[in-house]
């Protein structure tokens, strides 16, 4: 039997032909309709992520059309809601279910709510968000909107580490998606939706493996 050091802490017992992986957990965050959770689950299931499993999803909104798709797909869905709380009042709530799922990950999935700085501290490098522009441009809700209006020629998605500042961790990964003279913001944002897909199953994967570092702002894989 050998063992092997897989990222992230990750260790790998390899047992003949059998191969035994600690499972990393990832707490996916939403509030609407979740596809980029979707997107998310059926990487999984493909194994195009591997070694990983979503321990729980959490919506702070109980109409959220990706809480019952979790529980459709007999995951661990929780409503969580935040009408009427202070911030990190309700922060405390949701931090306290992702430790008690041992969540390694947490995957900001379309959560339409800012985190306390007490809630990043909670988990340094540890949450990805996906923003629908490219970053720094267009920050904030409707970048799809924004980029449209503002006649850019390029625009795409970006999924970054989240810090205590909107929009703004270090980029892992950006895929860009032209604007046609024919678009209209509908068409615009669905092409970039199929690339947020695309994107943040390439950025969970690289930092799963976790051979990387972040120099300054910039995130460089080793
Ligand atoms: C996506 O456009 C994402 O970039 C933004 O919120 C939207 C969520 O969509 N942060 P969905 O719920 O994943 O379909």
């Amino acid at each position: 039997m050998t063992t092997s050091e897989v990222g992230l802490g990750l260790r790998r017992i390899d047992n003949g032909t059998e191969s035994i992986a600690s499972m990393k957990n990832l707490g996916i965050l939403l509030s609407g309709r979740g596809s980029n959770f979707v997107a998310i689950a059926d990487s999984i299931v493909a194994n195009k992520i591997s070694d990983a499993r979503i321990a729980v999803v959490i919506s702070n909104r109980a109409d959220a059309p990706g809480l019952e798709i979790a529980r459709q797909r007999g995951l661990s869905a929780l409503c969580i809601p935040s009408k009427g709380k202070a911030r990190e009042e309700h922060d405390r709530a949701v931090v306290s279910a992702l430790f008690e799922n041992k969540v390694d990950l947490i995957c900001l999935a379309g959560y339409m709510r800012l985190l306390s700085p007490w809630f990043v501290q909670q988990f340094p490098q540890k949450i990805l968000n996906i923003h629908p522009s490219l970053l720094p441009a267009f920050p904030g809700l409707e970048a799809q909107q924004q980029a449209f209006a503002f006649g850019v020629k390029v625009t795409g998605c970006t999924v970054h580490f989240v810090d205590e500042e909107l929009d703004h961790g270090a980029i892992i990964v950006q895929n860009t998606v032209p604007v046609l003279d024919s678009d209209d913001e509908r068409a615009l944002a669905a092409r970039i939706l199929e690339q947020e897909h695309v994107a943040y199953t390439e950025a969970i994967k690289i930092v799963l493996k976790g051979n990387f570092e972040i120099v300054g702002r910039r995130m460089v894989e080793l």
